[in-house]
Formats: C-alpha cells, structure tokens, sequence
C-alpha cells in the first residue's frame, strides 16, 4: 500500500498508531472506491473515508450521525461498511437536503428532472446556466441546485451576504451526464433509503439525542474557510462556537471523529484545538493537491482528524 496512505499522529499514543496501520492498510483493499457519490462537492471526504473509518477498527455503533453532511460521503462510506444500525444525516442548507430527501424517497424523479435540466443546456450557451441560477435563487428548487454543483467551478458552492448562489459556471464541462447521475443517485438509494433520516437543521439540534452507543462524524466549515475572503458555505461555524459543542459532546460522552483545519504545502487552514477537549490528533495525507498541480507546484494536502479520547482506548475497550 502506499506510504501516502499511512497515518501520522502527533500525539505519543505509539500502540494507537500501530493498529491503525493494519485497519487502514486492511480497509484500502475494500471496494470503497465504486460507492456512489450523487452529489458532486467541493469538500468531500469520498476519497479519505475508508481512512477515517478505520479509525474505528471495526467496531459497530448503534446511530451514525453526519450533522454537516454535504455529499454524505461518509454516511456513504459508513453505511457500506455497516458502521451502524441507521444514519442520521443533517446539514443547514435546506435545497442540499431537499436533494437527499428525493434520494431517499424519490431517486427515479429526482433523475429525470436533472436530465431534463441537462439536456436542455447547449454546449456554447453559458448563459442558461445562469437562467438556472436565477431561478434557483428565487425557488430553490433542489434539482437546479444540483445541476448547479454538477455544473459549476470545482463543483464548489459559493454563496453572496444575502445567501444566495453566486457560483460561476465551469466552462469546459458540462457536469455530470444524466446516466451517470442516474446510476448514482439510484446506487445511493438503494444503500441508504432503509436506513438513512435526513435532518434539515444546524448540527446541534441534528446532535441533541446522539448518546454515546452513537457514532458522530463532524466535518464542519474550516476556520479559514468562515470568514475573510475565503468564505465558502452559505453559513460559516466560529471556532469557539464548535468547542463549546465538542466539549458538550465530551461531557454527554459521545464518541466522535472530526476533520477540522490542515496544510497544503507550506499554507496551514487553522490552529489546532485546544489541549483541554483531550482529542488525538490524526494526520491524514489526502494526497497531491489538484489545484496546486494546476498551478505548477507539487503540493500535498494533509488534514487533520480528531479523535474522542472514548475512541483512543476502543481496542483495549473491545476486548
Ligand atoms: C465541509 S462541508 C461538508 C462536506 C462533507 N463532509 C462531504 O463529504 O461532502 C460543510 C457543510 O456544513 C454545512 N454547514 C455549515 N454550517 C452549518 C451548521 N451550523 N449546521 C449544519 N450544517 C452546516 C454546509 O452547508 C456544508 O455542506
């Protein structure tokens, strides 16, 4: 397996580090990499999930909850690897989770409106995917969202002060083809509709029932990320604002993992958390940096993991 795979911690939990080798190098050679993947966005963790399961050596959890879910990919990921009895998937964006919604309980209609959306796009008319974008900003009509993604710079959502998207069209694609769409929204259906609830809400209320049976996956906007120019999501999170939760959590002892600040060359996205929330800190190597690439430079990215000290000790709990 390649050294790019393996996991670095910064801590001097040595045995931690050493079983996390094997569960990371077992895992590689699972079938993780065809699962479906409907909703195509910046951020997703499709490709670090069987990285950050491993994490979790294995162990079942009764509720996996993915309170800033995006494109679920670790809900995804999770689900295939049977991480849990049902997933509770949540994020404030209410068109993102209407898209989910229809995954789950209407993926044959879901994927007929985004054809009729694709079809209708000519190849030199850059300006109906700015019809669509207006009409969406009025109606937020899920399946124009997810036209949008498929369609937009880096499949990256960009929102103005008034919330609305602001995202520019890619012009040298034209998104997702429709077939493609439907095999995976209908793939993604069929693994999680018996087992998936979607929750349109801010991730603390998407969090209030997790016990510790549960396992939560927290991947929330990166510091660098909510405000200043760099600002992504429609809705930023304050750093202090996830401590006072994390802590909350800890206190509840619910098990949890989080993807919070990283590096990419020598630029580093956020500080790391404090002493006191008692986290391991993983580094996971997520690989060459494709925008750096483009630009010319060989740049890796690195994020970083945090583990719940309840996870720490999971083995030594197991047996
Ligand atoms: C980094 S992305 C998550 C990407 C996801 N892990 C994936 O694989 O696609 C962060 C998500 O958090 C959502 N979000 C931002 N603030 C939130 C809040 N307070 N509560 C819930 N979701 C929030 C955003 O809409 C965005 O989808």
């Amino acid at each position: 397996m390649d050294e790019v795979m393996l996991l670095t911690i910064s801590h001097q939990e040595t045995d931690f580090k050493d079983t996390l080798r094997g569960a990371v190098h077992d895992i590689a050679y699972s079938t993780f990499s065809r699962l479906p993947h409907p909703i195509p966005y910046q951020g997703s963790k499709r490709n670090l999930a069987s990285m950050i399961l491993a994490v979790i050596q294995g162990k079942r959890f009764r509720r996996f909850y993915e309170p800033f879910a995006g494109s679920a990919a670790m809900t995804i990921a999770a689900c295939h690897a049977k991480v849990a009895d049902a997933f509770i998937l949540g994020d404030s964006l209410a068109p993102l989770m209407s898209i989910w919604n229809q995954i789950l309980t209407a993926p044959h209609t879901l994927a007929n409106t985004y054809e009729k959306i694709w079809e209708s796009q000519l190849d030199d008319d850059e300006g109906y995917y700015y019809r669509i974008r207006d009409e969406f900003n009025q109606f937020y009509d899920p399946t124009k969202l997810l036209y949008l993604l498929a369609r937009c710079v880096k499949n990256a959502p960009r929102f103005n002060q008034q919330g609305q998207f602001n995202q520019s069209v890619d012009k040298r694609r034209l998104g997702m083809r429709p077939d493609k769409m439907r095999h995976e929204i209908l793939a993604a259906s069929t693994l999680l509709a018996k087992h998936a609830t979607v929750v349109w809400a801010d991730f603390e209320t998407t969090l209030k029932d997790a016990t510790v049976t549960d396992l939560v996956y927290l991947d929330p906007p990166y510091e660098g990320t909510t405000t200043g120019d760099n600002k992504r999501y429609h809705q930023g999170l304050e750093r202090e604002r996830l401590i006072s939760a994390l802590e909350n959590l800890n206190r509840r002892g619910v098990p949890f993992l989080l993807s919070y600040d990283g590096q990419c060359g020598n630029k580093v996205y956020g500080s790391e958390l404090p002493a006191s929330l008692h986290l391991t800190r993983l580094e996971l190597n997520a690989g060459r940096s494709s925008q750096a690439t483009l630009n010319g430079r060989e740049e890796m990215t690195i994020e970083s993991l945090y583990v719940s000290s309840n996870l720490v000790g999971i083995e030594a709990l197991a047996r």
